[in-house]
């Protein structure tokens, strides 16, 4: 009671402040993503993600020494596959020499220690813009799981430490996990995007890899953003199907989610601040609306409020300098 307690005296310095921080940003807390294509000392600027990327391999073995020297210590690899080598199965994404596969170990042999995770879904390679096989219109579930657990198999083959299906088919958990324990991958972690959204903030994440569904939208699959108890379900029964990090995306429209999740499970959490909300930050601090550093530094501390143990951002190198 006032004035016994004055809440006011624990905020009274920046020494007595920082001393009572409940939560800090590191460079642990931090999922770099990459953009890679084929080619050699390309560097495609992305219109709609000022500041980042589309790389080449021989740039991308520079980019994680440079990302290493800052202690950031994973990655999360996203390839842009050529468009005749797209079809219905995604049949390129089981390729061994791969661009995929071929990055997994450029990176692997550039900097042992960093841990690798790949992306595990078909839109990329899917002619459709889809993440699955399509048949009739409708995006068919156990057939295309069947291809994903193949499809992480292939990346754990190429040294991934982590792979991330991020495509919400029913089941692929448990088949990946299958898949890789039959294989003797007993130690590759399989962080799986479970409560993964029917978002807008995707789009300049698919005009970086030309990856925008062909018809329709992703509604049958990723969850309806007006749901909240139906994020537990999945993310249980990812834990269930063998997940070790479960995640929620996008992000910071989802911070409610991760709290949820935060107050019911014991798997770490991963949250992704994804391409459009990168986009939107980026396009006001352009107009000089606000300012970016602090914007930045403010949201990706809330997804630590919130609960979440790592945070996949595009934001990460820029965040490092400042904390
Ligand atoms: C592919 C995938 C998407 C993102 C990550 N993996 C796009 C989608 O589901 O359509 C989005 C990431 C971002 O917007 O930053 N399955």
């Amino acid at each position: 009671m006032f004035p016994l307690n004055r809440n006011r005296r624990l905020r009274n310095s920046s020494s007595m402040r920082s001393l009572l921080q409940e939560y800090r940003l590191t460079p642990d807390d931090f999922i770099t993503p990459l953009f890679i294509i084929e080619g050699k000392q390309l560097k495609e600027p992305i219109p709609s993600m000022p500041g980042y990327f589309r790389m080449s391999l021989d740039l991308i073995a520079e980019k994680v020494i440079t990302l290493w020297k800052q202690d950031l210590k994973a990655v999360l690899l996203f390839v842009k596959v050529p468009e005749g080598l797209k079809d219905n199965e995604g049949k390129e994404a089981l390729n061994p020499d791969g661009l995929m596969q071929r990055a997994i170990k450029t990176i692997k042999d550039a900097v042992p220690e960093m841990i690798v995770m790949t992306d595990v879904a078909l839109d990329p390679y899917s002619s459709f813009g889809h993440d699955g096989i399509v048949e009739k219109g409708n995006v068919l579930n156990d057939p295309t799981v069947a291809v994903l657990s193949k499809m992480a198999l292939s990346h754990a083959q190429a040294g991934a430490d982590v792979v991330a299906p991020s495509d919400m088919m029913d089941g692929r958990v448990l088949a990946i996990r299958k898949e890789l324990e039959a294989a003797q991958f007993h130690n590759t972690v399989i962080m799986s995007y479970s409560a993964k959204y029917a978002s807008s903030f995707y789009g300049p994440f698919r005009d970086a890899l030309d990856s925008a569904p062909g018809f329709g939208d992703k509604k049958t699959y990723q969850m309806d953003f007006a749901n909240r108890e139906e994020a537990l379900v999945e993310t249980q029964r990812d834990i269930e199907e063998g997940a070790d990090i479960v995640m929620v995306k996008p992000g910071l429209a989802y911070l409610d989610i991760i709290r949820d999740l935060k107050n019911s499970i014991q798997t770490p959490i991963a949250a992704y601040q994804v391409s459009g909300e990168y986009a939107m930050l980026k396009a006001a601090a352009e107009k000089g609306w606000i300012d970016h550093d602090q914007v930045m530094l403010e949201q990706l501390l809330s997804f630590k409020r919130a609960g979440a143990q790592l945070i996949a951002t595009y934001f990460a190198e820029e965040a490092v300098k400042h904390i």
